[in-house]
Order: C-alpha cells, then structure tokens, then sequence
C-alpha cells in the first residue's frame, strides 16, 4: 500500500484525512463484481423494524420480574453494541474515498451503515417492549466494556492499512460474533426475540461477507510488510479485545458477576443471551476456520491463550 508523504521526508505518511481530495476519474462500473452482488442483495432485503416484527405475539406474562428486568437491559445492551458499529461507520467511509477505493466499497457500506440503524433500532424496541429501554450501563464500570474497540483511531491512522482494519474488525471481530448470534437464535424461545435475531443475522451474513470477498480481492497485491501488519492487528484484536471481554463478559479478566448472571437468567427465559459453556466450543470452533482462511493469505495466526479457554 501506497500512502502520500509526509513533506519533511520522515517516510511517514499523512493520516488519512490529510491525503488530499481526489475525485476524478470516477469509474462507477463493477470493479469487484462479488461485493456489487452483496450490495444489490442488501438493497432487496431491507426490513421495517416497527412493522415487520410481529410485536403482538410477545407476551409478557410469561416472565418473571427478574427475567424482564435482565432482558431489559441485555437488549438494551444489544442497542449500544449495534449503535458502536453506526459510529464507525462513516470513519471506514471516508477512509474507502480518501483513499480512492473501488467504488463497490463505499456503495455496499452505505447499505451496511443502514442496516447497523436498524439493528440499533430493532433491539432499543425490544428493550422497550420489555419494560424499557435503559441509555446507559445500571453498573458505571460496565462502561468500558461496552465502548468502542479503538476502529475509529485506527480508521485515521495511514500506517495501518485498511486491509488490517478489515482482517481484524470484520475478519476476525464481526465474524466471531456472527458465529455467536447464530447459537443465540437457536436457544432462544421467545418467538419475538427470536425474530428479531434471525432478521439481525440475515444482515450480519453479508456484513462478513463482504470483509472476506474484499481481502481474497486485494491480498493477491498486498505486500508481506502490509500482510505482517494484517497479522498483528488480528492477534491485537484476538488478545486485547475479544478476550478481554469485549463481546463476552465471561471472557473479562475480572469478569462482573451480575453482569453474567444477568446474562443467565435472559438465557434460561430464552429471551436472547448466550453463556460461557455454549460460547466456549463456538469461539474455539470459530477461531479456527478463521485461522484455516488466513493460513490461505499467508497469515499465520497463532494459537492464544485464556485462563477460561485453555490453549487454543
Ligand atoms: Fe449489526
Ligand atoms: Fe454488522
């Protein structure tokens, strides 16, 4: 990757958005003919979420006080995580112009950007069916927990090319939760939740879509320095992210124990969560095939490490 100089011939390259503005030639046609069908999918799969979940069939009394008070926050918890993922959003996009990436990029983004808002909107929904939607964490140190994973810094930062972005963030970070929401629809009962959650999935399967076909795309042309870099941020997002805790709470080092027995009790209601003895075979599962895919790029990731997980 190629970055504009810094003028003080320091071989540093401006941050991004010091690289200057450059529109033209605009060539709109297909570039990458894998991502254009991602965002064609989207555009035909859009849903409502005040009108296309049947809100009708959730039936409170079928809970406790206890579970509904859990649920509340576990989707309200749920509508901060998707309202991170809108925040990065226009970062990513404004990296993909400065840096004249194929206008398949910024096309499929915009739709995914879309898709975050109603991910965001659907679970503050849900959180208000419940009971009410909470705008912050009951506990003040599940702050950190919940804020974002530092991809806004690094979406400016020209030194880390936006392959790594898209290996760490997507490849890696996305996709590990993709795996988990997948074993959330299935030990979820509540039909409304359920609903929810399937609709959620059915965007979130493009979204890591789109991270894989981009870099299968571009590492043919990466150079090893580039790949090198790729590398370090997956393991960065893998040791100081994931299993700090960021998308599981049992994974913290000094985990919030009502946090996870919060989390329980929406799991046992089968209003949503998943736990540690059901997250642990997918993570590992998960980590693997992505380590098989990377092994393709030439990226070796190595195995890591977790009081909780053992080596894997
Ligand atoms: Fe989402
Ligand atoms: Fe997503």
């Amino acid at each position: 990757m190629t970055y504009t100089l810094a003028p003080m011939k320091t071989g540093r390259p401006f941050g991004v958005l010091e690289i200057p503005d450059s529109h033209f030639p605009l060539n709109l046609d297909d570039k990458i003919p894998a991502i254009r069908e991602l965002y064609r999918r989207a555009k035909t799969t859009a849903w409502n979420p005040a009108t296309d979940i049947f809100w009708e069939r959730l039936d409170l009394s079928k809970y406790t006080e206890e579970e509904l008070f859990a649920a509340r926050q576990y989707w309200s918890r749920l509508a901060w995580g998707e309202y991170g993922a809108i925040s990065e959003s226009p970062a990513l996009l404004l990296r993909y112009t400065k840096e004249r990436r194929e206008p398949d990029l910024s096309m499929f983004w915009t739709i995914r950007t879309q898709e975050e808002v109603r991910h965001a909107d659907a679970c503050r929904r849900m959180a208000d069916a419940l009971g009410g939607y909470m705008v912050e964490p009951v506990t003040k140190d599940l702050e950190d927990s919940v804020a974002t994973h530092g991809v806004r810094g690094m979406s400016f930062d020209a030194d880390t090319p936006l392959e790594a972005l898209f290996g760490s963030l997507i490849c890696c970070a996305e996709v590990i939760a993709f795996d988990v929401f997948r074993a959330r629809i299935k030990t979820t009962t509540d039909p409304v939740a359920k609903q929810i959650l399937q609709l959620i999935f059915r965007d979130e399967v493009r979204h890591c879509d789109f991270g894989w076909k981009y870099m299968e795309y571009r590492v043919p042309n990466m150079t090893s320095d580039d790949l090198a870099v790729v590398r370090n941020k997956v393991i960065w997002m893998m040791e100081e992210v994931e299993l700090k805790g960021y998308h599981s709470s049992w994974l913290a080092p000094s985990p919030n124990v009502t946090e996870m027995e919060s989390d329980r009790v929406v799991y046992e209601a089968g209003l949503g969560a998943t736990v540690e003895e059901v997250e642990k075979p997918i993570l590992v599962k998960s980590v693997q095939e992505m380590r098989e895919r990377m092994r393709s790029w030439g990226i070796e990731i190595p195995p890591f490490e977790h009081a909780k997980m053992g080596t894997f």
